[in-house]
């Protein structure tokens, strides 16, 4: 079984068409690839990736600023209200100075909770490349993005119980926010990227530019026999399966069967969620996951609370012919 990916014709067409719900974002989002709107790419696309934009109706209504009011010490609520990034303004959005400045106080309160769970990332910077919003904590730039990703990381290391990888393959990594922190927390790691347009080449264009010395790799869906016979220890998908159709996402777990081994998977993905696009309800605890997974945990994420979140262990083949 481990000794190769390989998808039929058939698979492989129906990895690589888009959902509807993702045909029309992509759509949306391809003009980010032409050089003038590429250096401000996080302010138009991260929002339809796996940035939220909190305004004023967010102080009341948004599970995430009830979630940080609630599990941010009183000190640090009071000392993250005095910012400056509010001034910025947001690429094509009419927002107001005050929805401007709730944004970037409860983005200070992401990168203060993730402080909390993972003190060893604080001084990653958030990238100037992609034109983030100006928002300074601990002395440099930082964004949700990259305060999500420490978050993130902070949980596969804890769950895994390991704090280093030396690969790690992702499907629908968006521009490359999870990447970016994988890659400057393990240097010399190799990271691989399956994905559909424009986000492959967004993600190739940014993290070449940012480690153009690493082994990097970057697949569209209808090439990932190109995978076979390659392995990691590491596989993720962040908000990515919940929006494709049941057959891919039953698909990409198999990829990730394929081509992990004595390894662990990484998924966080709404709990639940309805796609009208296509018709789908997901349940995520009722994907197809391979029996030989091991999971080690499953749970209810902080501040996106509606996400869930697990990290399987997908043992060596000696291993299970061990059992
Ligand atoms: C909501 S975004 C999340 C992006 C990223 N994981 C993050 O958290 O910032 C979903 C991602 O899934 C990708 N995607 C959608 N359909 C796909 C498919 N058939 N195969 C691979 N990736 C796909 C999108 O291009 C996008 O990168």
């Amino acid at each position: 079984m481990l000794a190769g990916v390989i998808f039929d014709a058939s698979e492989l067409a129906v990895v690589d068409t888009p959902s509807e719900f993702w045909k029309s974002i992509s759509a949306e989002d391809e003009s980010v690839l032409v050089d003038s709107e590429f250096a401000t790419f996080k302010r138009r696309l991260s929002p339809h990736y796996f940035q939220w934009m909190y305004n004023v109706k967010s102080l009341v209504v948004s599970e995430h600023v009830s979630f940080l009011l609630r599990n941010t010490p009183k000190m640090a609520l009071v000392t993250n209200l005095f910012h400056r990034g509010h001034r910025a303004t947001l690429a094509g959005r009419r927002t107001s100075t005050f929805d401007r400045w709730v944004d970037t106080y409860v983005t200070r309160l992401v990168w203060s909770y993730a402080n909390s769970v993972d003190m060893s990332t604080r001084d990653v910077r958030e990238p100037e490349l992609g034109g983030a919003l100006p928002i300074v904590a601990d002395g440099h730039l930082v964004s949700q993005d990259l305060a999500n990703s420490r978050i993130e990381w902070a949980a596969i290391k804890r769950i895994a119980g390991q704090t280093s990888f030396r690969s790690c393959v992702e499907i629908g990594a968006g521009y490359g926010r999870f990447a970016y922190l994988f890659l400057s927390v393990n240097p010399g790691a190799s990271y691989t990227i399956v994905d559909i347009e424009p986000a492959l080449s967004v993600s190739r264009r940014y993290l070449t530019q940012l480690f153009p010395a690493a082994d990097l790799r970057f697949v569209a869906p209808r090439d990932i026999n190109n995978l076979a016979g390659r392995f990691f220890d590491l596989g993720v998908s962040i908000s990515s399966l919940q929006e494709m159709t049941p057959t891919q996402v039953e698909l990409y777990l198999q990829l990730f069967d394929r081509c992990i081994h004595d390894g662990f998977v990484y998924l966080k993905q709404w709990s639940h969620w309805h796609n009208p696009a296509d018709g789908v309800m997901h349940e995520f605890g009722k994907f197809p996951f391979p029996e030989r997974w091991q999971r080690l945990a499953f749970e209810r994420c902080p501040i996106q609370t509606k996400f869930e979140q697990g990290v399987w262990r997908l043992p060596d083949v000696t291993d299970l012919s061990r059992n």
